[in-house]
């Protein structure tokens, strides 16, 4: 029982009511995104309700989730959600709390600057050369392609390039890229589960996991190894190697694995699924990839990239932060309560597990009566655009370390893209639907025209 006056006087918050108890258990399970900002909306910008026993609490109102995020950040440790993903990812940044996180984050955090993430730009375009090339043989024989899987490609390739320094072959690609999203859908399916067996209920579950892991590791462990024994490059990892905590001590092998393995799961898919909304959202709109082509040739996206290249593809940004807004990959962020606590006059019960949908507060009052539009000129300085209800990299401690990453990597990409390439709907195509996998990702396949400019 609480006793902060505070706290005793807070109103509750609204209690959304569910089916007797199961609550909302089929809700969730079907479609978390949803669900999540449904309720929130519905509510005022925060509801609480039952799953199972479970207390949840659904929230969109950007002025809450800062509260939680950035400034009460120790009184809402991330949820069990996190947790589960140890089984793979091993501890990482995104497993860790405490002081741990904060040795790795501080130690980690150089690497991910936006000086040496520049680098990733130019290690993009490298990529590039490779994909545009399949894409001409593509564009050539009229092949219709499902863009999911060419951007997939593409982005590993990037991702592979600037945070190992390596180029696979498509079929290494391929085969690394399965494998990511292999265990990233096992994370999922733990995450989702009704009933949380333990680990000796779900004997075939366990060895799934347990193989995924080995399968990770043994991609990834030789190329760690390289970088242990030769740390000079440009690339992350290198850096990484390189990296001293305060009391002079570098990261073991083990941490540098689960680290990159961590990298790897937090920013393949993500970023992967970005660029396949920006694609399309450029596909609905006549006139949008030209624009962006036009500005892509006048930059120099060619050899080193600079800054000011970066700067000039400004379109591109725009629309990669458009996108972003309607579309965030990551669409909801969970935490745990620790106490109780009160923001604004209402109390958040300790012991509730709160799910923040970055997506609802996308779409939300913030953004004025065309939030569901699609506006890139949103994003023009002088629009002044509402950034305190715009959040798809988080916000406070837990940011996303590849932010800038991912950003460059995206606008990069799209210039490219359209620079050198049309793209069209594939007769009798429709945009898919949106499904909350792992990320926000597309439910079926992009089937796509492409043809050579
Ligand atoms: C469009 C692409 C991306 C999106 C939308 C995204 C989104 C996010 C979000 C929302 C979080 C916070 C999660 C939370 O605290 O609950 C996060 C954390 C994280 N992201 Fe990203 N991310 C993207 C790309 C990347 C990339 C490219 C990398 C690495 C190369 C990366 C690595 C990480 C890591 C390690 C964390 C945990 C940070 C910490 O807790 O210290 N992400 N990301």
């Amino acid at each position: 029982m609480t006793t902060d006056p505070a706290a005793v006087a807070a109103a509750e918050l609204p209690f959304a009511r569910g089916l007797p108890v199961f609550g909302h258990a089929f809700g969730l399970a079907r479609n978390p995104l949803a669900l999540v900002a449904r309720l929130a909306r519905e509510h005022g910008g925060a509801a609480r309700f039952r799953v199972l026993g479970r207390d949840l609490v659904a929230i969109d109102d950007p002025a809450l989730a800062r509260h939680v995020l950035q400034e009460k950040v120790d009184s809402f440790p991330r949820s069990f959600h996190y947790r589960q993903s140890r089984v793979i990812l091993g501890d990482g940044l995104l497993t860790q709390e405490g002081a741990g996180w904060r040795r790795a984050r501080r130690m980690m955090q150089p690497a991910f600057r936006s000086d040496p993430v520049r680098d990733v730009a130019t290690a993009t375009a490298r990529c590039w050369d490779a994909v545009r090339d399949r894409w001409l043989a593509c564009a050539a024989r009229g092949e219709v392609v499902d863009a999911r899987v060419e951007i997939q490609r593409l982005s590993l390739d990037g991702i592979m390039a600037a945070l190992c320094g390596i180029t696979p072959g498509v079929e290494d690609a391929d085969r690394f890229g399965s494998m990511v999203r292999d265990a990233l859908l096992e994370v999922r399916k733990l995450n989702n589960a009704v009933i949380r067996l333990p680990a000796w209920a779900r004997p075939r579950q366990v060895a799934t996991l347990a193989r995924i892991r080995y399968a990770l590791d043994a991609f990834l462990g030789p190329v760690v190894d390289a970088r242990i024994n030769a740390p000079e490059g440009r690339d992350i990892l290198s850096a990484l190697v390189r990296a001293k905590d305060e009391a002079g001590m570098a990261f073991s092998r083990s941490e540098l694995l689960d680290q990159t393995k961590t990298l790897f799961g937090a920013g393949f898919e993500t970023t992967a699924t970005g660029l396949v909304w920006a694609l399309c959202e450029v596909m609905d709109r006549p006139g949008l990839c030209d624009a962006i082509a036009e500005e892509a040739r006048a930059a120099d996206l060619e050899g080193e990239i600079s800054g000011l290249a970066l700067e000039r593809i400004s379109l591109a940004r725009r629309v990669i932060e458009e996108t972003l807004r309607l579309n965030p990959p990551v669409y909801t962020l969970g935490r745990d309560v620790l106490v109780d606590d009160v923001h604004e006059g209402r109390r958040i019960p300790r012991g509730s597990t709160l799910l923040i949908s970055i997506w609802g507060m996308h779409r939300g009052p913030a953004w004025g009566a065309d939030a569901d539009r699609f506006d890139p000129d949103r994003w023009l300085p002088e629009r002044n655009p509402p950034r305190h209800a715009y959040m798809p990299f988080a916000a406070g401690r837990h940011t996303c370390i590849g932010m800038y990453f991912a950003q460059v990597e995206m606008r990069v990409a799209l210039a490219l893209m359209c620079r050198d390439f049309r793209f069209a709907w594939a007769p009798g195509a429709r945009r898919p639907g949106m499904r909350p996998q792992v990320t926000a990702a597309a439910s079926g396949p992009v089937r796509v025209v492409i043809s050579r400019r």
